[in-house]
């Protein structure tokens, strides 16, 4: 019911709360410009009456309903918690088996460690490692010998606890120490890291090799299942923001003249140590804040004294990386893009200009010195402007389980390479969260475009504005390609 529908309110009441409230927004605006990037402090879980009443018979034959929502929301919190613990780890076996600060030996592409891995087990020894839901683990006499070798080497850095300046080293040695037992620590470093070496193999052999054998027509699914109870990843790469900048032309175009000042990422990332590809010659970076920064400030989408960038993030090594930026001295980003050029993969000038004119808007671009094995990707580094810094903020915030209380409403929400890791439902959870933290007229900007279901979206006034698939490299055999998303949120009727 409105105030004005209720029948015994004084005029002197109405007024009063209007006074208070045009206060309350003038204290809110000074508080945006005097604090930017202020940190949201608010949330609150999510709750069954919060899902479109439309799907409810969809979500009880998931297993869902007002009785056991509650339990279901605590179960992903520990399955979530299980799923970082596993994610962290992930990394740790493929820094371990790529990195070369810590070792001299030849690095390992980690696929590759985990053919050799399945491919020495018995036919019955297989079967049972890579069986669905299998807890089987074989020896780890098992482990192949460069894989021990550097398992070794590793321990032994470890063991040296020389003064290093390497932070992901001192990030998996902290992890271990939280991990294992004081008492016999070594010895269970080595069990432990045997162990997760296995684990993340067989993984990894399900998803490039074992996927081979799967029907065309089933293989989406394989690989959606995988991606739902896998370890949660933090990857990122420069080029997840290309198709960003591409929607936000879109939104320029049709809407020119639109404000996006506060704007929502979810899953910003921290490329911290890929599953390939590992490039630790710079410490860990995370892209996406000062990437959507760039884009709207060039495209004239916000003002650079109005504009927040707030992320979220359920990984607190992310949320440290975003909360530190403000400490540093400067903030210099080392670029290199994820793919590589060759007359095999043509990157196409779409991609490249991106990649020249980024970061135009939020810093002072320079060359960058790499050496001469990454000459095949484009590269610059990029000095941040303190006041970009300044508008960034990061909140721990699970999205399928809560969202922010406040009353702020955020103009854009970009969400890219993290709603793979959700079950439907979960999915669906993490939609009606984002829904009610968009702005009327707001937009949702994913990449996803076969994962989002469209009666998801039209049922949380989230309807689908535009979609389009956009090329990065164009390689006659197999071309790389992203999608791309736009979202509008409709006004409530
Ligand atoms: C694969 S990374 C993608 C990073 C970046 N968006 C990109 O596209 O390059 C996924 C990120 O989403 C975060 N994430 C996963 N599940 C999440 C959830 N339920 N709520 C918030 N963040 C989540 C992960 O911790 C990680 O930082």
């Amino acid at each position: 019911m409105s105030l004005r529908e209720r029948p015994n309110h004084s005029r002197f009441h109405a007024s009063l709360r209007r006074a208070v409230k045009s206060l309350c927004v003038v204290i809110v605006g000074l508080s945006l410009v005097m604090t930017p990037g202020k940190a949201i402090q608010n949330t609150r879980p999510i709750s069954y009456d919060d899902l479109p009443a439309e799907l409810s018979g969809w979500l009880n034959q998931q297993g869902v309903n007002r009785e056991n929502f509650a339990a279901r929301i605590s179960a992903i919190r520990r399955q979530t918690e299980e799923r970082e613990r596993i994610g962290e780890f992930d990394h740790l076996i493929f820094y371990l088996l790529q990195s070369s600060r810590f070792t001299e030996l030849a690095r390992i592409e980690p696929a590759l460690s985990a053919y050799e891995l399945v491919h020495s087990l018995g036919e019955i020894d297989r079967a049972k490692f890579l069986a669905e839901g299998s807890v089987f683990v074989p020896s780890s006499d098992k482990i192949p010998k460069t894989a021990k070798a550097r398992i070794n080497q590793f321990i032994a850095a470890l063991k040296a606890n020389r003064k290093r300046d390497d932070e992901r080293l001192n990030y998996f040695d902290n992890l271990l120490r939280k991990t294992t037992s004081p008492i016999l620590p070594i010895l269970n470093v080595e069990t432990l890291l045997s162990a997760e070496y296995l684990r993340a193999m067989r993984f990894l052999y399900r998803k490039e090799f074992a996927s081979r054998s799967i029907k065309p027509e089933d293989l989406a699914a394989y690989v959606a299942s995988l991606y739902q109870t896998r370890g949660h990843s933090t990857d990122t790469q420069i080029e997840a923001n290309f198709v960003i900048h591409q929607a936000l032309q879109v939104v320029k175009f049709s809407s020119p003249q639109t404000k996006l000042n506060q704007v929502l990422i979810v899953g910003p990332g921290l490329d911290f140590a890929p599953r390939t590809d590992l490039i630790d010659l710079f410490g860990p970076q995370s892209y996406q804040p000062f990437a959507v920064a760039d884009s709207l400030l060039s495209l004239k989408l916000a003002e650079e004294t109005k504009l927040q960038i707030h992320c979220v993030d359920i990984n607190d090594r992310v949320i440290a990386h975003l909360q530190n930026l403000r400490q540093r001295s400067e903030i210099r980003l080392s670029i290199l893009s994820g793919v590589k050029e060759s007359a095999a993969h043509p990157i196409v000038d779409e991609y490249r200009n991106y990649f020249l004119n980024f970061g135009k808007s939020v810093g002072i671009e320079s060359k960058l010195a790499v050496p001469d094995s990454f000459s095949a990707h484009l590269s610059k580094s990029l000095r941040i402007r303190r006041e970009v810094v300044q508008a960034i903020s990061a909140h721990r915030l699970n999205i399928v389980t809560e969202r922010f209380a406040d009353s702020l409403r955020f103009d854009l929400v970009i969400v890219t390479n993290v709603f793979p890791y959700f079950s439907p439902s979960e999915l669906l959870f993490a939609l009606t969260n984002i829904s009610a933290m968009t702005a009327t007229d707001g937009y949702l900007i994913h990449n996803e475009l076969q994962t989002v279901p469209s009666n998801f979206v039209n049922a949380l006034g989230l309807p689908l504005r535009q979609a389009r698939t956009v090329m990065i490299t164009s390689d006659k055999a197999a071309p790389l390609f992203d999608g791309v998303a736009i979202h509008q949120k409709t006004p409530r009727l």
